[in-house]
Formats: structure tokens, sequence, C-alpha cells
């Protein structure tokens, strides 16, 4: 055996990005390593010269031919440490391109381009001189100045805790009834109009929650410290490490203007808090970049929804397969455009600092790692104001999350269900589905497995839930003709 191959195996390995050939891997190994090698290296050079000197070069050949072997792992065993697999990922790309490629020509010489702008226009509007789902999102200021001025109240003690918890519950329910109603008797707004304002409604109901809860405990720790509070309500910050800070800090209740409501309401968070943290500056190059990636995901996100089969037979399941890959495709282009582009633009315009909008959930190898991974803002929202609360009041681990999976179920079903005018609960047992298959992937699947796991459900399960709600939203509104005629 070699000196090489001596120093090698599982005490001196270390992870390997590249694979190179034996000599250099050597020549590598004595640059990195030059003691104790080094000097018997040196004595063997020496040798190796001499014996070139003596015109021996046919000797020394025999000998490297014959230390061919060193001690080593091979590369796809996990042992080898090897970790570079970016060659397959690319290849992994290619056949991606290619297999879609493939769907593409296939989808465009059998239904021809259904790609159409004029189309977009009226998933917005029926009538261009109705605009009902804009009016709806305008009307939602009075539930936000009302909200505003119950925490006025509250705070310098005019109404009782009780009764602006009362006005509070009463302002949120209605932020949820009022939409609802709204799109369920108005005929002129279109689907797409009632998601978009419903959506609205629902993240309103979110931050408003947490406007509530955040200034509750204000209230809370000011009354502790109420004997020692005597200074006023605000006071100026010092400039932060940056240097460039000239905001100003604000204490409660200072902060219930409207300029700090309306703040938290177009940032980029359901999370309210005193004093968010803020970039700097707004840097031109990174909102730019960020506006061309929303516009141009935006039209491609359309083209692709607009030039994807939906299948609607009655045999929904197998003719599935045929629309999950774009559907997939879909929803992961949607995941960027949404928290990533048009976040990150809206948080750039605000100088909003916080820009965990979402974590590695592709790595997820638990159901359970992905839902708090990949839409941080709701996440947040749930530890912050339902899960801890629950567990603080002593809930089971369990319960307390099936609790939020269950409110989280009932927020999936009303935003499909309400602006479709259509009540099918997939949408409600899709997210309810996810307990089951938690427990089930936590305990049998773990690593890869568990990652594949993840992957399935999301590439198989979601566009399945999708699928239902096109069927029936299509056989509903179109009837059985067009349901023979598609087969
Ligand atoms: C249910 C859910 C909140 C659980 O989240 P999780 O991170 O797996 O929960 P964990 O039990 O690991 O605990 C999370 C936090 O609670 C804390 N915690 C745990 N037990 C606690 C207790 N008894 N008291 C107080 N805090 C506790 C943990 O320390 C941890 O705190 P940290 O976040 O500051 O580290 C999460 O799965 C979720 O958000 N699900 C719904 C997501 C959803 O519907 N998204 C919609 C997207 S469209």
């Amino acid at each position: 055996m070699s000196e090489t191959a001596e120093t090698r195996g599982p005490v001196t390995r270390r992870r390997r990005t590249t694979i190179t050939s034996t000599k250099q891997t050597k020549r590598q190994d004595a640059r990195e390593k030059p003691s104790p090698c080094s000097a018997k290296e040196k004595a063997a050079d020496k040798v190796q010269k001499h014996a070139n000197n003596n015109g021996n070069v046919e000797k020394e050949m025999g000998k490297s031919t014959q230390q061919c072997h060193n001690l080593q792992e091979s590369l796809l065993s996990s042992a080898s440490g090897y970790s570079n697999y970016r060659g397959i990922l690319n290849w992994c790309v290619v056949m991606l391109v290619l297999s879609n490629a493939r769907l593409f020509l296939e989808n465009i010489i059998k239904y021809g381009i259904l790609v159409d702008p004029i189309q977009v226009v009226s998933l917005f509007l029926k009538d261009p001189y109705s605009w009902p789902a804009a009016c709806l999102i305008i009307v939602s200021n009075v539930f936000i100045l009302a909200a505003l001025y119950i925490e006025r109240r509250l705070a310098v003690g005019t109404i009782s805790e009780t009764t602006g918890l009362i006005l509070h519950l009463f302002n949120l329910t209605s932020l949820l009834i009022f939409p609802s109603a709204s799109i369920l008797t108005v005929t002129s707004i279109t689907p797409v109009g009632g998601v978009l304002s419903l959506g609205t409604y629902t993240v309103l109901f979110l931050k408003l929650y947490s406007y509530m809860d955040s200034n509750k405990w204000c209230r809370e720790i000011r009354h502790a410290k109420a004997k020692r509070m005597t200074r006023s309500y605000s006071c100026p910050i010092v400039a932060q490490s940056n240097g460039s800070a000239a905001n100003t800090n604000v204490s409660y209740p200072g902060n219930l203007t409207h300029r700090d409501m309306y703040y938290f309401i177009f940032a980029p968070t359901l999370c309210y808090q005193l004093n968010f943290p803020r970039s700097p500056r707004i840097r031109k190059r990174f909102l730019i970049r960020r506006l061309f990636e929303m516009l141009f995901l935006m039209q491609l996100l359309v083209g692709l929804i607009q030039q994807t089969p939906f299948p609607l037979s009655s045999l929904i399941l197998p003719l599935a397969a045929s629309s999950q890959v774009p559907n997939h495709l879909i929803w992961l282009i949607f995941f960027y455009w949404f928290f990533h582009s048009s976040l990150n633009f809206v948080a750039e315009l605000l100088q909003f600092g916080d820009r965990e909008f979402y974590r590695d959930w592709w790595n997820s190898e638990t159901v359970t790692y992905f839902w708090a991974n990949w839409n941080i803002p709701v996440h947040k929202w749930c530890l912050r104001h339902f899960y801890k609360p629950m567990l603080r009041k002593g809930v089971n681990k369990f319960l307390a999350q099936t609790a939020v999976f269950l409110a989280s179920a009932f927020f999936h079903e009303y935003l499909v269900s309400v602006p479709l005018k259509m009540f099918r609960l997939w949408a409600f047992m899709g997210m309810m589905a996810q307990v089951p298959l938690a427990l089930f992937v936590s305990r049998f699947l773990n690593g890869n497995y568990g990652n594949a796991a993840v992957w399935i459900s999301l590439i198989i399960g979601q566009p399945i839930a999708v699928l239902m709600y096109v069927h029936d939203y299509y056989v509903i509104h179109y009837g059985r003709k067009t349901e023979a005629a598609l087969i």
C-alpha cells in the first residue's frame, strides 16, 4: 500500500466537491499535507532524480504502474464525502426543460394558442363601468379606521377593556362577513375580482387582529410601569448603526396615528409591532429588478394558466396527471413572483427591513417543516397570535397544531368557495389532510425519503384540489355539453 493511501481513510476524510486524476490528487495531497510526508517525499524525489540520472527510467515506470490503487470509497457512496451534485442538478433542469418543451409542443398542436390578453380583462371585470371588487377594497378603510379609533379610546381609558374587546370582535367579524355577503349577492363581481377583494379583507383581518393584540400587550406593559411613567409618549431615536436613520422611535400610545396604521397596512407583514426594523435607503437597482420580475412573471403566469388544459371529464383523477406538471410549475412561479419579487418590491419601497418572507422549504423533510417555512408572514402570525397563546394556556401541542390547521383550512375554503360561489370543501379537506400526512411522514419517513414525500404531496395533492374546483365550476357554469365536447 502506498504512503498516500495510508494517509487517507475515515480519519483524514474531507468533503470532496470535484474529482481529479490520481496523479493530480496525489500532487494536491502533497501540497495540502506537507508534513510528515514531505520529508519522505523529498527523499523519494531524490531517489527518483538519482534513478533518472542513472537512466533507470524503465524501472521507475514499472514501480508507478504497480501502485495504481488507493484506499478510497466509490464516489456515490455516502462514506466518500462527495457532495458536488451540480452536474446532476443541471441534468435535472435540462430534462425538465426538454420534457416540458415536448408537453408544450403537444399542447400547442392539440389546442392551438389559447393565450388571449383581452380575456384577462374579462377575468377582472364583467362590465367596464362597474368595478365592484375595487369598491369593496376602498370600503375596507372603514374597518381600518374603526380599529384605530377603538385603540385610541382604549389608550385614553374612555372605554373599558371589555368594551374595547367587544368592539374589536364586532369589527373583525364584520371584516369577514361583509365582503363575503357582498360577493355572494353582487352579480357583477367576477371570481378573480372576488378572490382579490376577499384576499385583501382576509389579510386585513389578520393584520387588525395583530394590531389589537399588540396594543393590548403595550397597555399591559404600561400598566405595569404606570407609576414610573411621567415622560412624553415619544422620544427621539438614537442614530442607527448605519448612521443614516432619521426615523423616530415611538412608544405606546404615540403609535396610534393614521401614518403608523397605514404603514402597517401596506407593509409586507401580518404582525404588528411598534417601530419596525427599517432599511437605511431604497436601493433603486434592486427595486427595478424586482419590478421587472413582477411584470414578467405575471405575464408568464397568466399565459401558462390560459394555455394549461384542464381535464373536465368525470374521470378527473387519471386525466389530472396531464396537467400536474404545468400546474406545479405555475405554483412554483407564483411562489417566486409573490414571496420574492412582489413582497421584496413593496418592502424596498417602504424601507421595511425584515425580508424573511420564506425559508428553505424546498429542503423540508417533514410536512410541519414545510408549513413552518414556506409562508413566513402567515406562519409568524399563527405562532404569535394563535399557537403560542394556546400552548401558554396549557393546550396540548398536537391539539394546538390541529387548531392552527383547522383555522388555516377555514380560510383556504373561505377564499376559494365564496368567490366561486360554490361550496365543495376540497380546500378545507386538503388542508386538514396535512395533519395525518405530517404524522405519517414524521413517523415512517426521514431524510431524502421525507423530502420526496413532501414534494410528491405538493406535485400531486395541490393540483388535484385545484382541478376539483375547476371541474365543478365548469360543470356548473357551462353544463355537461362542454364536458362531453372536451373529453
Ligand atoms: C402549527 C404551526 C404553527 C407549528 O409550527 P412549528 O414551528 O412546527 O411549531 P413548534 O412546536 O416547533 O414551536 C414553534 C415555537 O413555539 C415555541 N413553543 C413550543 N412549546 C411552547 C410552549 N409550551 N409555550 C410557549 N412556546 C412554545 C417554540 O419554542 C417555538 O418558538 P420559536 O419559533 O421562537 O423557536 C405551523 O405548522 C404552522 O404555521 N402551520 C400553519 C401554516 C399555514 O397554514 N400556512 C398557510 C400558508 S398558505
